[in-house]
């Protein structure tokens, strides 16, 4: 299975706290059966130049590799950069887009707003989907489930040609079920993330909903999120180590 949504690079978000913590976590994922990550660290206009992120991103990941031994290696999932991209109102026209998307791919997290969507936050990401050469991934969906979200919006992006993302402690929560196995079964959950941010909390925790998934959804489903992803990634160029 592949994490899509992943804060392992240290030092340069609200995740991982150092290059130790950070190979615990990919150790942690692999030994849950997680062969792929795509690391996404927060992009913030607000606080992010691009050219200077990139290149921080780019550090964390060669101080990362720098510390591998050849054990961990074996031992550690596929590696591809990426981004969740803080929503902002003008971003449909940034003209970077390409590089903060998965590498390889078309395909950009934007991260949606905690506030209440409006019809024009809802047609920022529609234009990026439609007159783009790329597909929005919005991450986290359960964490708009029960707030004042208009459900119609959520509503709205399951028929775009827009990826929707789910996070494994949603599945992990045991009275979630009802609500989002038919969104699994449907086919409007297209992949899932981990979300994790350290090995102490909000750690790596994929392998358990994988597990969960196994149980309570079909085969069908589960097996079309795991080979959806995989298509996701036919062109990813993952790190070398
Ligand atoms: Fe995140």
């Amino acid at each position: 299975m592949i994490d899509f949504h992943t804060h392992i690079l240290h030092h340069i978000d609200d995740g991982s706290h150092n290059v130790e913590e950070s190979v615990t976590m990919l150790r942690m994922s692999f030994a849950q059966g997680i062969d792929t990550v795509v690391l996404t660290p927060h992009f913030r206009r607000g606080e992010n130049s691009i050219k200077p992120w990139l290149e921080e991103r780019q550090l964390r990941f060669e101080q990362i590799r720098d510390s591998l031994t050849e054990e961990d290696k074996k031992l550690i999932p596929r590696m591809v950069l990426g981004a969740e991209v803080e929503f902002m109102p003008d971003m449909n026209r940034w003209n970077y887009l390409d590089r903060l998307a998965i590498n390889g791919t078309n395909y950009i997290m934007t991260e949606m707003p905690f506030t209440p969507w409006t019809e024009s936050n809802v047609k920022v990401i529609d234009d990026i989907a439609l007159n783009t050469p790329f597909t929005p991934v919005i991450p986290h969906i359960d964490r708009y489930f029960h707030t004042f979200t208009p459900v119609k919006y959520i509503e709205h992006f399951f028929n775009m040609p827009v990826i929707i993302q789910m996070n494994a402690i949603y599945i992990n929560g045991v009275h979630n079920t009802q609500f989002y196995k038919p969104l699994i079964e449907s086919g409007k959950i297209k992949i899932l993330g981990s979300d994790c941010h350290s090995a102490e909390w909000r750690q790596p925790d994929l392998g358990q909903a994988v597990e969960r998934l196994k149980e309570v959804c079909s085969d069908e489903a589960f097996s079309r999120i795991d080979s959806f992803g995989r298509e996701m990634l036919r062109d990813a160029v993952y790190q070398d180590l």
